[in-house]
């Protein structure tokens, strides 16, 4: 054992998305400190987030004006709530920015502190808006396939990946999984992109009548799903989708917790691929992760029901007791602030060029099936065979084996499911650190051929 935090770790610390066995026989991978868009772990080592964190650390790992806005608000008002018609001036001032840099239709944010958080507190909001209609029956929700949306009862259910519901008994609300947009995999011999996307519009819509359109409150979507594997919808995707929505009074929610702010070239993800949500949820590059913090944006539409809703109930009976932290959302303005002032979309828009080119380039890649990117986001889908797709087994675990070996070149990477490996740097990233980074992606891949050999 290297060092008392090392073994304190495995003594006291019960870790998140870990194999907890292994966790026992490993050491961990402990960081220290970090700057702009490189951290340290305690052996000293300097490597380059590849994954800001868990997509999050958008303005990089050293930004003073983050830290002075929680500090100065600390020393004013470390804390105060929204309960009760009671308010504050950041929750009001970071409310308020966020409706003028959401598309047009948005009205109203309610604050919470997680991603997760705030996909259950829009099934909430979904299910309260239907009672509030008299439309008791409209309570189910579609999900996709490999969707992402969190860990908590209702959002854990959503996800449509199997370790997150094995042994809990997940799902445990009404869902259903309607298929993934994953034109490269699930596309038929033969098929265009256009014919696949009608075809995924046909199944949807008749999951829906199967199911019986009043009992369908809303579909869930990322506009880029990020932890499922970077996967990209084809053009046209998400306007078939939402006809078929609309048609049946559906409603819509884009999970923008990884998408939005400027992930994808433009402030939300779906600006990006032309979806018009009724809701949005949104966490992460919010405060580019120096605090906890989420949200639910609505629509007037939703809103309005809501209303009556309230004035049946005496109330809009939901809150958390940190939802709309003062500190929290003093470091998400000032986090808009810098946005703003950096003009992060146009900064995202041409520095995207460059990693999409680096990004192409590694699909000559023998182990690569497919290179997939989109504004600062990407994969590598690994394949055993370029012309069949034909993958390594799972069990291999190819993809983490990559992910190890770049972290040897000192780079984080992340596997996801599919055997991909996902790319989502600091938005903050320059040409020259984008180059070293796609550099020891490179290595990476040819350790990995060299040990397949
Ligand atoms: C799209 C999406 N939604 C929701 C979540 C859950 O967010 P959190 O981990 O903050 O609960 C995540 C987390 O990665 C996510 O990617």
């Amino acid at each position: 054992m290297r060092n008392a935090h090392a073994e304190h770790d495995k003594k006291y610390v019960l870790h998140p998305y870990t194999n907890l066995s292994a966790h026992q026989e490993l050491d961990p991978f402990i960081i220290t400190h970090g700057e702009g868009i490189y951290v340290w772990d305690d052996q000293g080592n300097k490597l380059i987030e590849g994954m800001s964190g868990l997509w999050c650390a958008s303005l990089g790992f050293n930004e003073q004006r983050l830290v002075d806005a929680a500090t100065k608000q600390m020393q004013k008002l470390p804390f105060s709530h929204l309960f009760s018609h009671r308010s504050t001036e950041p929750a009001i001032e970071l409310s308020q920015k966020l409706i003028e840099i959401a598309p047009d239709n948005m009205a109203k944010v309610f604050l919470v502190n997680s991603g997760s958080e705030a996909v259950d507190m829009a099934i909430k909001i979904v299910w309260y808006y239907n009672n509030a209609l008299d439309r008791p029956k409209k309570k189910k929700i579609i999900s996709r396939k490999r969707a992402y949306h969190g860990i908590t009862i209702a959002s854990g259910s959503l996800t449509g990946l199997p370790y997150v519901h094995d042994g809990f008994d997940l799902p445990a609300i009404p869902v259903m999984h309607t298929e993934t947009p994953h034109f490269y995999r699930e596309g038929q011999t033969g098929e265009t992109e256009d014919q696949f996307t009608d075809r995924l519009a046909q199944t949807l819509e008749e999951q829906i009548i199967a199911e019986d359109p009043d009992t369908i409150a809303a579909f869930i979507a990322e506009p880029v799903m990020g932890a499922g594997g970077v996967l990209i919808p084809p053009a046209g995707y998400f306007q078939k989708i939402q006809t078929v929505l609309d048609k049946h009074d559906i409603l819509l929610i884009c999970d923008e917790v990884i998408c939005g702010f400027a992930r994808t070239g433009e402030m939300f993800g779906s600006q990006t691929f032309n979806a018009k949500p009724d809701l949005m949820t949104i966490a992460k590059q919010l405060s580019s992760a120096y605090q906890p913090i989420g949200g639910v944006m609505i629509s007037e539409k939703v809103y309005e029901a809501m209303v009556k809703g309230s004035d049946r109930h005496g109330m809009f009976g939901s809150g958390n007791t940190y939802g709309g932290h003062p500190v929290a959302a003093a470091v998400a303005i000032e986090t808009l602030n810098i946005y703003k002032e950096r003009n992060i979309t146009d900064h995202v828009k041409s520095l995207s060029v460059l990693f999409q080119q680096r990004l192409d380039a590694l699909a000559e890649h023998p182990l690569v099936g497919q290179a997939r990117g989109v504004g600062l986001i990407g994969a590598l889908e690994i394949v055993k065979d370029k012309e069949t797709k034909e993958q390594y087994p799972l069990s291999d675990k190819v993809a983490a084996q990559i992910a190890n070996y770049a972290r040897a070149h000192n780079l984080i990477l992340r596997p996801t499911p599919g055997d991909s490996v996902a790319l989502c740097p600091p938005l903050i990233i320059n040409d020259k650190e984008l180059n070293i980074m796609f550099d020891r992606v490179e290595l990476a891949l040819n350790d990995m051929s060299a040990a397949l050999a």
